[in-house]
């Protein structure tokens, strides 16, 4: 697509010229297609005077970590370093209950952490031949996040606070690089496709930056974690695999969708043993601004599929329940 190719020329250029024939990038990535086509935008721009972080922060997807590594590191070429801070944030969440407490912990420690690595990297950069200091910060800010920070204090005010690295940049005292700023989601797919992003990370769902820890109601513990990792890996492996009477995947028919955990237990059975187990929620809805949504419709076999899968497979589970709320009332996430 001409208009695409030429943006992402016009963007690479334009990268050039502004951060110099020395200086240096970090950027924050999180396996999600904004901070993905970013990282590859500046990558193309710059090479290995970009540098990527990703924070493990213990409540993300199975395995997204060891996939963000992969994707960005071996099919992209991109310079990242992972931290693995999953043991801090979990103990950092024990005995908290509290949804905004949660969100909080995680929002603060992951720019802590973020704040150390860049340090260390900074100080690695000071000693590089050839290359400058870091002097910019990147962001994957879309157009109608612009518009919506200069228009719009509602209650995804608090939502964009937790997507960005808030106050880092000035505390780094770093400047602001937006490659995404006067583009659309639907613009920046189709650039990620131009770029060779694959397709299944160009379509993802978004996911949260709280994670899974707003998707567990009350009380984060590792054993909450893995459970509803593994629900939500067999609810995704399913998405992608059903289709739609027209042939789409479900996957990518739905705007978002996942698996979490209420907090009461339940009784089930296993074999002839009564079971004190946990209730795994499925979600899925359609939405185009995620500010309403409605919950989706899956037929019965794929229902029926799910459910099986998610009770047999995971340990732990004594039930699994379906959400029909819409939003409003409900939200999407559960907290
Ligand atoms: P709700 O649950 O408010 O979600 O209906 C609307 C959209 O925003 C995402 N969301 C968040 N994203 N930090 C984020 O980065 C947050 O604290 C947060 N809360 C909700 C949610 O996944 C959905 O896409």
């Amino acid at each position: 697509n001409w208009t695409m190719e030429a943006f992402r020329d016009k963007e690479v250029e334009r990268i050039r010229k502004l951060v110099g024939p020395k200086g240096q990038v970090i950027g924050a990535v999180s396996g999600g297609v904004d901070s993905t086509v970013a990282a590859k935008l500046m990558h193309e721009a710059i090479g290995d005077r970009f540098h990527a972080v990703m924070v493990d922060n213990g409540v993300l997807r199975k395995d997204e970590a060891k996939q963000v590594k992969q994707t960005l590191t071996k099919n992209l070429g991109v310079n990242l370093t992972v931290v693995d801070a999953s043991e801090r944030f979990l103990s950092l969440l024990k005995g908290v209950e509290d949804p905004e407490k949660k969100r909080k912990i995680i929002g603060n420690t992951f720019i802590e952490i973020f704040e150390e690595e860049a340090k260390k990297i900074a100080k690695e950069a000071e000693n590089t031949p050839r290359a400058g200091n870091i002097e910019y910060f990147l962001q994957g800010t879309l157009y109608p996040d612009v518009i919506e920070s200069i228009s719009f204090k509602g209650p995804s005010a608090t939502i964009k606070t937790h997507h960005n690295v808030g106050g880092l940049p000035e505390k780094m005292n770093l400047k602001l690089i937006e490659p995404l700023r006067e583009l659309f989601k639907d613009e920046v797919r189709a650039i990620g496709t131009e770029l060779g992003i694959a397709e299944e990370l160009v379509w993802r769902h978004p996911f949260p930056g709280p994670g899974l820890a707003i998707r567990i109601i009350g009380e984060v513990t590792p054993e909450k974690v893995r459970i509803v990792q593994e629900a939500d890996a067999i609810f995704m492996e399913e998405l992608k695999a059903g289709k739609t009477k027209d042939g789409t995947s479900l996957y990518r028919d739905i705007s978002q969708a996942f698996a979490a955990l209420f907090v009461d237990k339940a009784v089930g059975v296993v074999g002839d043993q009564r079971l004190h187990g946990y209730v795994i929620a499925l979600r899925a809805v359609k939405t185009t601004d995620f500010m309403t949504a409605k919950a989706y419709w899956f037929d019965e076999e794929f229902a029926s599929r799910v459910s099986d899968r998610i009770g047999n497979e995971v340990q732990g589970v004594a039930r699994v329940v379906y959400e029909w709320t819409s939003k409003p009332p409900a939200t999407i996430e559960l907290e």
